[in-house]
């Protein structure tokens, strides 16, 4: 048995106004400074016109446990029926837990988990998601991931349940991304999708999703990342990011996102700098060593690009359309183009590797790496060397 898993999606220009029509009595904004500073909280404001509401603003990247148990304390006591999560991954993410924890309140955060059936989840609120980057997803995934501050490591709480109720997926809240925010969120977008089709866990209505995920990234992300102003380029990138949220949200990403998660909690670098930089080494990886991945790769290439020849071919084209790719806007390639140094490299590789190997993504890669597999693939991307093993 299978299943597919997504919010009620209202998407395109003006999708906000969409607020216009639902019923609110109370509503929990859950959002950072930068939403206020943009005037996007303004925004959300103004649709809400004499309906009582709270803001939370304090939610910071790479967000804490902590900043989840304050805003669900906050949210407790103005007892909302609406909660809405506006921002990047982080805030969407932050909103998730407070809603559950609203909902739950004798649970833990860190034991919400995909086995456990909440009964009368949710009976208080219903969460809605208003993405202000195109590429995290998290509007329409149903993992939560934070920082655990004591143990300087990610926990990525997840549940079906807790999917958000409602995504408003509007345009207007994307044409203010600097170019390195376009780049490195597009390409988060770019591996979901990757991943997803990648993936052990992949299945007809996720692949339908990452092809059409990958061909707008290609199609659009360098004119959005050249130009922030190509509304066209802003809005597909914005559908593209959500699409490729219900790609690996629905199926799961896998060693890049380990490879990325490892990075990001040791050296708070951008995730999606992170996994884009790793996301070609990966399939490189497969490619040499997964079962059918030959194929697999080449069928993203035939469909989403119109590339031709035979598996093996277009299986290379790929792999090499994806590093033109991140040349092109400018994103890292390798570790050192992420600022690491050569001795912070050095001195973390053996927790690298463990993080890697321990990250709950690895297990859907065809094949798994082993730890020197692990190992061997940090030393390449360290040197910018193609996957040779
Ligand atoms: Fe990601």
């Amino acid at each position: 048995m299978w299943y597919f898993s997504s919010p009620f999606l209202v998407f395109g220009e003006d999708a906000l106004d969409y607020l216009d029509q639902l019923k609110m009595d109370k509503v929990f904004i859950v959002t950072d400074k930068i939403m206020r500073e943009l005037g996007f909280v303004e925004k959300v404001e103004k649709k809400l016109k004499d309906i009582p509401h709270q803001i939370f603003d304090e939610v910071e990247p790479d967000p804490s446990i902590e900043t989840v148990l304050k805003g669900a304390q906050l949210c407790q006591a103005f007892e909302p029926d609406f909660i809405i999560g506006l921002g990047g991954g982080s805030v969407m993410d932050t909103g998730k837990g407070i809603w559950f924890l609203y909902e739950k309140p004798d649970q833990q955060i860190d034991s919400l988990n995909p086995f456990t059936y909440y009964e009368d989840f949710p009976s208080k609120a219903r969460y809605i998601t208003i993405p202000t980057t195109s590429g995290t997803g998290a509007d329409v995934t149903w993992a939560i991931v934070l920082t655990d501050t004591a143990q300087k490591r990610k926990i990525t709480p997840a549940s079906r349940q807790i999917i958000a109720s409602i995504a408003i997926i509007d345009p207007i809240f994307a044409m203010k991304m600097p170019p390195a925010l376009t780049a490195g969120t597009g390409l988060d977008a770019l591996t979901h999708s990757i991943e997803g089709y990648l993936s052990m866990w992949r299945n007809d209505f996720s692949d339908a999703f990452s092809i059409k995920a990958i061909e707008f990234v290609f199609k659009y992300l360098p004119r959005a990342y050249r130009n922030g102003e190509d509304k066209e380029a802003r809005e597909k990138m914005h559908n593209a990011a959500s699409m490729a949220g219900l790609a690996f949200g629905n199926s799961q990403a896998t060693c890049a996102h380990s490879i990325g998660h490892s990075i990001g909690a040791l050296f708070h670098k951008p995730h999606g700098n992170c996994v884009g930089m790793a996301l070609p080494y990966v399939m490189e990886f497969v490619r040499n060593n997964g079962t059918g991945t030959v194929q697999k790769l080449a069928d993203i290439g035939r469909r989403a690009l119109l590339l031709t020849g035979t598996d093996e071919e277009v299986s290379e084209q790929l792999i090499l359309k994806v590093r033109e790719l991140i040349k092109e806007i400018e994103a890292p390639s390798t570790i050192p183009e992420l600022g690491i140094s050569k001795k912070e490299f050095e001195d973390h590789l053996p927790t690298l590797v463990k993080y890697t190997s321990e990250d709950s993504c690895i297990s859907m890669t065809n094949p798994m790496p082993n730890d020197d597999q692990i190992e061997k693939m940090y030393h390449y991307m360290w040197e910018g060397k193609r996957v040779d093993f």
